[in-house]
């Protein structure tokens, strides 16, 4: 292959995600190309929730910046962060500063706000010796791998969010809100149906409840779409979960999750719908220069820990509003109903 129309053949490999071998170019015919072919991308991300596009010419932040224009219209900002990131300019980040052996489960990035990004661009600048892999995860396969009275229960009350921010353990709260306003945290708060509170020895605490399933706002897709595995306390290395909640006591740990109603997750609910990710979770080794782009409302993402050397670069894109996904469960500040509920609209299939 060697000129810009060709376009992209995509091979689905059993337990890989569905990869396109990008033609030889340099940077400006590869931009073009994407251009040229942003329908049939856009197409395929319809389809299959995550392309791997291995071959492109990204050797550094700036071809990724290059790349990542071509594919998402609009930057989405990280928010509410919950893990540390480098940030390279041109709203280029580390895919996640966690230490190497960590594996870090499937999510949709900022499933717990009212405003996510659409689109999630992923590019290697240097690929580890071993591991590292950045798994994706069909989200669409997972609610139908959920026993359905398992997931109809989330479908109603959504799950809960509970959050404590800190310097010890997590996120402080200046970092994860970008500011050191106690005010502006507050505003944030207010208008993202969040309640949040000042606990007595100074650190922050936040309770929102979401909606578990969501559907794609042009093709209609449910999908279990949330962090309540990720950050549930069942979902913690035994040994670890017994150190925080000595240290930190249940209620403070840096992260809980419950059913939206507030009622607790039992750790066989979790093992299940742990199951159901793994099932639809498939991988692929990173190699210099390969981009994969994900559907950030089809597709989930993590990590598997590595060795060696591992700089794996994001862009998010063209936001998504909450709003336009149909959720099942409306977006509460706490768990109580009563409190302020949040107006959703009807799902417009198209739109
Ligand atoms: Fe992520």
């Amino acid at each position: 292959m060697s000129t810009t129309s060709t376009a992209p053949q995509w091979i689905a490999t059993p337990g890989k995600p569905v990869t396109a071998h990008v033609p030889e170019m340099c940077l400006g015919q590869a931009r073009a190309w994407l251009v040229d072919h942003r329908d049939e991308i856009r197409r395929g991300l319809d389809e299959h929730g995550a392309l791997y596009l291995r071959g492109l010419p990204v050797r550094s932040v700036e071809d990724f910046a290059a790349v990542r224009d071509t594919v998402v219209t609009e930057a989405a900002s990280y928010k509410e962060k919950a893990t540390p990131r480098s940030h390279f300019g041109s709203d280029v980040f580390s895919s996640t500063d966690l230490p190497p052996q960590q594996s870090i489960r499937p999510h949709n990035e900022n499933s717990y706000a009212l405003e996510f990004p659409g689109v999630l661009v992923f590019g290697c600048l240097i690929a580890p010796d071993e591991g590292g892999a950045t798994p994706v995860t069909d989200v669409r396969k997972v609610l139908r791998n959920i026993p359905a009275p398992l997931a109809d229960r989330f479908r109603e009350h959504g799950w809960g969010l509970v959050r404590n921010y800190g310097e010890h353990l997590g996120l402080s709260w200046q970092t994860a809100f970008g500011t050191e306003d106690r005010a502006a945290v507050a505003e944030y708060c207010r208008r993202n149906l969040t309640a949040h509170e000042w606990c007595a020895d100074g650190h922050l605490r936040t309770v929102q409840r979401r909606t578990a399933t969501i559907r794609h706002p042009r093709t209609g897709a449910e999908v279990w779409f949330n962090h309540m595995v990720f950050w549930n306390e069942w979902s913690l290395d035994p040994d670890v979960r017994e150190v925080l909640a000595e240290d930190f006591g249940a209620e403070n740990l840096p992260f809980g999750t419950s059913c939206g109603d507030g009622t607790p997750v039992t750790r066989e609910d979790i093992a299940t719908i742990d199951a159901a990710y793994r099932d639809a979770t498939v991988r692929e080794s990173w190699r210099p220069g390969d981009v994969m782009i994900v559907d950030n409302i089809l597709t989930a993402h993590g990590r598997e820990p590595y060795r060696g050397s591992r700089k794996i670069v994001v862009a998010m894109g063209d936001p998504v509003s909450l709003d336009d996904c149909a959720p099942s469960a409306a977006a509460l500040a706490g768990f109580a109903a009563g409190v302020k509920r949040r107006r959703t609209s009807r799902w417009r299939r198209g739109s």
